[in-house]
């Protein structure tokens, strides 16, 4: 058995300075331990002691514009393990032509072999026809509990395409996210800001202004409504799309919301940084406004906002952002993220939030919302042992010089923060170890 010894673990039911024991793969005990000869003992001392950090949003080996993103499943779950995170749901993609179930098989064969953290997959419906409908039961038997729909990209469904895809995974309780931007809208904006000559990244967050988003949060409660389904709102980013959602939840409705790190700290004042460097923030929805920033924050404090992920979309600001000289709409659309999640919520909010807290954002609620709990987001017997050793007191710098993100940038770049992954644990497997990934890959596949 490994025993973590020492720490305080933070359990469905509050904080306990206690030990936990893991074999083959499970937590065997959670209590008074005492370790017998060949046990292995790990000191978690001054530590927290999390169930595994989930990240419910990541884009690995995805293929966005003519180009693939810079981390694969290799590169971006050993950098998800350095940061804390045990479990990642990624996004397979079903293109148009394809069907869900392939998607599904293409997606699980990029992660095969080279996952240092489990993974699961959210299907992103983009062809929504007879065939895919009728492949749902199959694609939840799968394994997958939990879609998303796009409204803009060459990705997007139609409103009542929405309405349909929430009327077929009522049956088995599935939950529909949404990329929620006017993509019409943004279309015609991009178009004007190009006409007008504003060709650089600056351009971007004005060609998906606030109005964008509210807009489509707005349509998408509604469609939530009209089919009388829970709704996800992934990436939340804007007070104004944020009020639409208080709305609607005022009225009955039951509204998930996701945010992001980038959305509770940058603004956007980066896209104007010097030369090109406003490219290394392009993401949609983008950064904004500080108002939107102190908006979604206090709706973090309040217990307004689910679940924290990532969203984390990564491209080379050399090769690959710089596409977009002279065209900001061929910037790459994505950001990095998925190693720094857990520090940066607790550098943006520090003890105003406490590990209960931080375990619920991050862990607990996406497991629940995503069909895993409790085998996973739970410090509880039976649990997988999918654990996170923290430590508090670790200060250090963020550099992209010395991260396990196969990207050349992050947008946290030399921020000093507090607190560090001590041991990450993956099925019981050390997957990192005082921010550096091991050699294993202990991750399998989350079948929920
Ligand atoms: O800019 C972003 N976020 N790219 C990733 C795809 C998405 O919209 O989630
Ligand atoms: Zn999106
Ligand atoms: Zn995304």
């Amino acid at each position: 058995m490994i025993i973590i010894q020492n720490g305080v673990l933070v359990t469905p039911n509050g904080k306990k300075q206690t030990s936990l024991a893991m074999e083959n793969g499970k937590i065997v005990k959670i209590g008074e331990i005492v370790p017998g000869p060949d046990d292995e003992v790990v000191d978690a001392s001054g530590c927290y002691v999390y169930p595994g950090f989930i990240d419910g949003h990541t884009h690995l080996d995805l293929e966005v514009a003519g180009t693939v993103t810079a981390d694969d499943f290799e590169s971006g779950t050993a950098a998800a393990a350095a940061g804390g995170t045990t479990c990642v749901v990624d996004f397979a993609t079903q293109y148009k032509g394809d069907t869900v179930l392939n998607a599904l098989q293409t997606w699980q064969k990029k992660a095969e072999g080279k996952s240092h953290t489990n993974v699961a997959f959210h299907m992103a419906i983009c062809d929504w026809n007879e065939q895919t409908k009728k492949d749902l039961p199959a694609l939840r038997e799968a394994g997958v509990t939990s879609f998303k729909v796009y409204m803009a990209y060459d990705t997007a469904v139609s409103d009542a395409e929405i309405l349909e895809i929430l009327d077929a995974i009522r049956p088995f309780g599935g939950i529909l996210g949404c990329h929620c931007e006017n993509g019409g809208l943004v279309t015609e904006l991009q178009q004007k800001e190009l006409a007008e000559g504003h060709t650089e990244p600056s351009a971007h967050p004005l060609s998906r202004p606030a109005e964008v988003e509210a807009e489509a949060v707005n349509r998408f409660c509604y469609l939530g409504k009209l089919a009388d389904m829970p709704i996800n709102v992934v990436h939340l980013s804007t007070k104004l799309g944020l009020e639409e959602i208080r709305e609607a939840r005022a009225h009955g409705q039951t509204v998930y919301i996701e945010t992001c790190p980038q959305y509770l700290l940058l603004d956007d004042s980066n896209y104007s940084k010097e030369g090109f460097e406003g490219a290394k923030y392009v993401c949609s929805p983008p950064l904004r406004k500080k108002a939107d920033i102190e908006a979604l924050k206090l709706a973090v404090l309040t217990g307004e906002v689910d679940t924290i992920a990532t969203d984390h979309c990564s491209f080379n600001y050399e090769t690959q952002k710089k596409a977009g000289i002279g065209n900001f709409t061929k910037i790459p659309n994505g950001a990095p993220g998925i190693e720094h999640r857990p520090v940066m919520m607790m550098h943006i909010f520090g003890d105003d939030l406490d590990p209960n807290a931080y375990c619920r954002l991050m862990s607990s609620n996406p497991a629940k919302l995503y069909g895993m709990y409790p085998q996973k987001g739970a410090l509880l017997e039976g649990s997988d042992a999918d654990v996170t050793v923290w430590d508090p007191n670790v200060k250090w710098v963020i550099r992209a010089s010395e991260m396990t993100q196969n990207v050349d940038y992050t947008p946290f770049e030399g921020m000093e923060v507090s607190g560090r992954a001590r041991f990450v644990y993956v099925n019981g497997v050390l997957a990192a170890h005082d921010g550096v990934p091991t050699a294993e890959h202990p991750g399998t596949y989350v079948k929920r």
